[in-house]
């Protein structure tokens, strides 16, 4: 019995010194220790043991199954230390390795121009406000000094929503908004969204972009008008940027103008770019219609205005030399991307 035993022991022993994973270890407990295990057989088989042996043949499985157990539980921890130490090494990340670059985009032409024409304005007293892209006829021509058949209206067709109801073909409807709502003296630009029913093509579409300017105070002159836009020119375009303003005709203006910039491109020698003139057409103007006035219930005997409204597009063309509207819209990605 004690041979036997001892060859248990040592088969055992052995076994478990070359089990190369925890899988294989258990299968090796199975088999010395396991209900149908080589030790516990011996133990089944204690009772052909003579009485007075068995003391003594107990304690020699007792001390086989502690060997055993005791052998397991060493191999076991030292197996579970290589698995950790394996997969450890398998999980480790290398922290000197670049990081992914998230992509970041960036603003549209369009917005960075509308943000440089805002702080040039916010920079002489000006307050930003905004007004709905869909109007009242009435916000949009009546009110400005367009009557319903005035021949203005049909240059600025529009689409309309039904009734009285349509998409403002100018940011001037602010004007009749802000003087609804506000007291002079008015100091405003008004960005915005503004559509007209134009076939797309180089220099037209549907929908663009417009500022609008209003001023109104008791002592208004063309000469505000002028120094104003003289200086808002040079802070977009250039500290040596020349204005000229040119007789022109809107409703609700009058006198009314349109001024030009001195080529930035050539300094007004005349180039391709300002079409061999020396000079750019940028924005409309003029001192508030009286009548304009009249209908918000201001005196026009108290107080004066100047207005102006400017093309965004017509900015962000110019200021960053694209030579198609429509490249402002296709959102390419290749395009944008120059900005
Ligand atoms: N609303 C005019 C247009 O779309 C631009 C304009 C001209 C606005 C003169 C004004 C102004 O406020 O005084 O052509």
């Amino acid at each position: 019995m004690k041979e036997k035993l001892e060859a248990i022991k040592s088969a055992a022993l052995a076994k478990m010194q070359e089990a190369g994973t925890l899988d294989a270890l258990n299968e090796i407990r199975v088999e010395f220790l396991g209900k149908k295990g080589e030790l516990t057989s011996v133990l089944k088989s204690m009772k052909d043991v003579a009485p007075e042996d068995r003391p003594k043949v107990g304690q020699l499985v007792n001390e086989a199954r502690e060997a055993i157990e005791g052998k397991l539980e060493e191999i076991k921890k030292m197996l579970a230390a290589k698995q950790r130490e394996a997969q450890l090494a398998a999980e480790k990340i290398d922290v000197t390795l670049p990081a992914k670059k998230p992509v970041i985009g960036h603003r549209h032409p369009n917005s960075i121009a509308l943000e440089e024409v805002e702080k040039i304005f916010i920079g002489m007293g000006y307050e930003v406000v905004e007004g709905p892209e869909v109007e009242l006829d009435y916000c949009n021509f009546e009110a400005l000094n367009i009557p319903a058949n005035h021949p203005a209206k049909d240059e600025q067709d529009t689409f309309y929503i039904g009734g009285d109801v349509l998409l403002r073909t100018q940011t001037s409807s602010c004007q009749v908004r802000v003087m609804e709502n506000q007291k002079p003296p008015i100091r405003i630009i008004s960005p915005g969204r503004v559509y007209r029913s134009d076939e797309v093509d180089a220099t037209h579409s549907p929908c663009f972009h417009q500022i609008e300017g209003l001023v109104i105070d008791k002592k208004v002159t063309f000469s505000d008008l002028k120094g104003t836009l003289a200086e808002f020119a040079k802070e977009l375009f250039g500290e040596n940027t020349k204005v000229k303003f040119r007789p022109h005709h809107f409703p609700f203006t009058e006198p009314s103008a349109e001024m030009d910039v001195s080529c930035f491109k050539c300094g007004g020698k005349g180039c391709r770019f300002c079409k061999g003139s020396g000079w750019i057409e940028i924005l409309g103007c003029g001192m508030v219609h009286p009548r304009v006035l009249t209908m918000r219930g201001i005196d026009p005997d108290e107080y004066v205005g100047f207005a102006f409204g400017v093309g965004l597009e017509r900015i962000a063309l110019l200021k960053y030399e694209i030579d198609d509207m429509r490249l402002l819209y296709e959102n390419d990605v290749r395009f944008l991307k120059q900005f």
